[in-house]
């Protein structure tokens, strides 16, 4: 029987993150929660709240193992993250996050487990509700920059915004990983080919 997602299973997973996390992340991680839940709403995208809350509450349920044990997890997961780019550690704890949540926190929903998955660094076909989450990550104003948080909500504003929005991002992430000489994932690549093609399809 396919679960429901309640308000007590948001309480359950926050004092989880807080017993688990920095005192940061988890400020970060109810961030997203609060900015996935508006961003929600202002694109009317057809959501359960605890579903889409769940998703940002948990989507860097993992950032608190070290870099060990996130391998160790990668390796004993191999039907998860199979499929998934290593090719920069740091985005390690979106599959591991995934296996967390699919394993220890039963969660069976494949929305709320891609977005967490994908929350790094995105993928082709990504849909309204994991790029919710890929930017809510990204913007929430607890813990993120506040200029880049209004360059995305500018584009969040316009037509197709959510698209805009996304690859603004992609935009960034990939260019600071360049700047910064550091390996860029395959599918972030492939995503932002992806979301540039949904953005500029109406312009041609
Ligand atoms: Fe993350
Ligand atoms: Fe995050």
């Amino acid at each position: 029987m396919k679960r429901i997602y309640t308000s007590n299973d948001v309480e359950i997973y926050k004092n989880w993150l807080k017993k688990n996390l920095s005192e940061e992340k988890y400020i970060h991680s109810i961030g997203t929660m609060e900015q996935a839940l508006e961003l929600a709403k202002k694109f009317n995208v057809d959501y359960d709240e605890n579903k889409i809350k769940i998703a940002a509450l948990l989507h860097d349920c993992a950032k608190c193992f070290t870099v060990d044990k996130l391998k160790e997890h990668l390796e004993k997961n191999e039907d998860i993250c199979v499929d998934f780019d290593l090719a920069n550690y740091k985005t390690y704890h979106a599959p591991v996050g995934c296996c967390v949540a699919k394993k220890e926190f039963n969660i069976d929903d494949q929305e709320i487990l891609d977005a967490i998955k994908y929350h790094t660094v995105g993928r082709v076909g990504m849909s309204d509700f994991e790029k919710i989450v890929f930017l809510s990550d990204k913007i929430e104003p607890k813990t993120r920059n506040a200029d880049f948080r209004k360059m995305i909500l500018e584009e969040l504003d316009k037509e197709n915004g959510l698209n805009r929005a996304c690859l603004l991002c992609f935009k960034y992430t990939i260019k600071s990983l360049l700047d910064r000489n550091l390996p860029i994932c395959k599918e972030s690549i492939n995503a932002y080919n992806y979301i540039l093609s949904l953005v500029t399809a109406d312009k041609n």
